[in-house]
């Protein structure tokens, strides 16, 4: 069989389609190679000192793992030099990183989750990284964050690398979704899924079940009614799968099914839901949603949402699109 690169994929998209821009294919290219180093680290583990904890904080106050800090680092300097983005933002840095000004600046915004499911690294289980491309407003000047509030339907690119048995990486440039699997020997990331499609029916849910108690009723009402199983009101029995990190469930999700659900809950009525908006929940949307999917807040489209800050929350019901529309239904109720 023909192995089709990333960059030569990339290459194609970009003489068929005019939304993909040499710019753009280079940041993603970039991103990529940083996946690849990210990836490499993740594999050492013991061996190359990157368990455990950083002893710092980041700015939602959880305490950072030394592999959130490396990865931040890693893709901080592989997108800095290049001349395609304007300024980045991340999960572990309090506010937008400008591109330093001894590099030209380009046209566009990044932002990543750059190890996401933190608590499965000293585990030995899968973990990932996200992230969320942006144009930045016409006549923008010095990068504000004001220029990244921008709804997850204005994201230009999106996708993410899951490191585990094998390391893969997850693109969509609003053409589909396509899968690449890194070949470790040679270094190169291969096409290896195209046009991925998430069946629009599901027996199987992702949900931290031991947060119950604090549920709203619509999600309490939900997932009870699957757990009554095929004597129950959906006729059906369902299975559980529950990761902890958001981009092996999703990655399952694209594979074969099912809903992934963050929710907000009675706990603190100023923290709606875990997840993070601007990069975590919209480019998994816009993945999702590529791939024939649904995302929702419970109420409406998650790339809908105007957002208000940079580290803004949301709650998150995506995956199989008829499971989804049956919980946001319930909100509705
Ligand atoms: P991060 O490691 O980037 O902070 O994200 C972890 C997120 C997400 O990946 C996962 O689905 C969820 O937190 C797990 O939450 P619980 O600890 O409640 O299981
Ligand atoms: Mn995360
Ligand atoms: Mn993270």
């Amino acid at each position: 069989m023909k192995r089709i690169s990333l960059t030569q994929y990339l290459v194609e998209q970009q003489r068929q389609s005019n939304a993909l821009t040499a710019e753009l294919r280079l940041l993603i290219e970039v991103v990529a190679r940083a996946c690849k180093t990210i990836s490499h680290s993740v594999g050492k583990g013991a061996l190359g000192d990157i368990l455990g904890s950083a002893d710092t904080e980041n700015i939602q106050g959880e305490v950072q793992k030394k592999l959130d800090v490396i990865s931040n680092e890693i893709l901080l300097e592989a997108n800095e030099w290049g001349g395609h983005l304007a300024a980045m933002a991340s999960e572990e840095m309090e506010t937008i990183h400008p591109i330093p000004n001894r590099y030209p600046m380009g046209e566009y915004l990044l932002m990543f989750d750059p190890l996401d499911g933190s608590s499965n690294i000293d585990v030995n289980v899968s973990i990932g990284t996200i992230f969320s491309v942006l144009k930045a407003p016409e006549g923008m000047g010095q990068p504000t964050e004001q220029a990244f509030l921008q709804p997850g339907t204005a994201q230009v690119a999106a996708g993410y690398a899951v490191y585990g048995p094998q390391t893969m990486l997850v693109l969509t440039t609003g053409n589909g979704v396509n899968c690449f699997t890194l070949d470790r020997e040679m270094g190169s990331w291969v096409l290896t899924q195209r046009d991925m499609k998430i069946p629009e029916d599901t027996k199987e849910f992702a949900i931290n079940m031991s947060n119950k108690r604090h549920w709203h009723p619509p999600v309490q009402r939900y997932v009870d009614e699957m757990l009554e199983g095929k004597t129950g009101p959906r006729g059906k029995d369902f299975n559980m799968r529950w990761i902890a990190s958001m981009v092996a469930d999703v990655h399952r999700i694209l594979n074969r099914g099912g809903i992934f659900m963050y929710p907000a809950d009675l706990r603190d009525p100023a923290s709606p839901g875990k997840l993070r908006l601007m990069y975590e929940a919209n480019p998994m949307a816009m993945i999702v949603e590529q791939a024939g999917g649904a995302a929702t807040d419970g109420h409406g489209r998650i790339l809908d949402i105007p957002p208000t800050k940079l580290h803004q929350r949301v709650p998150v019901f995506l995956g199989s699109k008829n499971e989804v529309e049956v919980v946001t239904r319930y909100h509705g109720e």
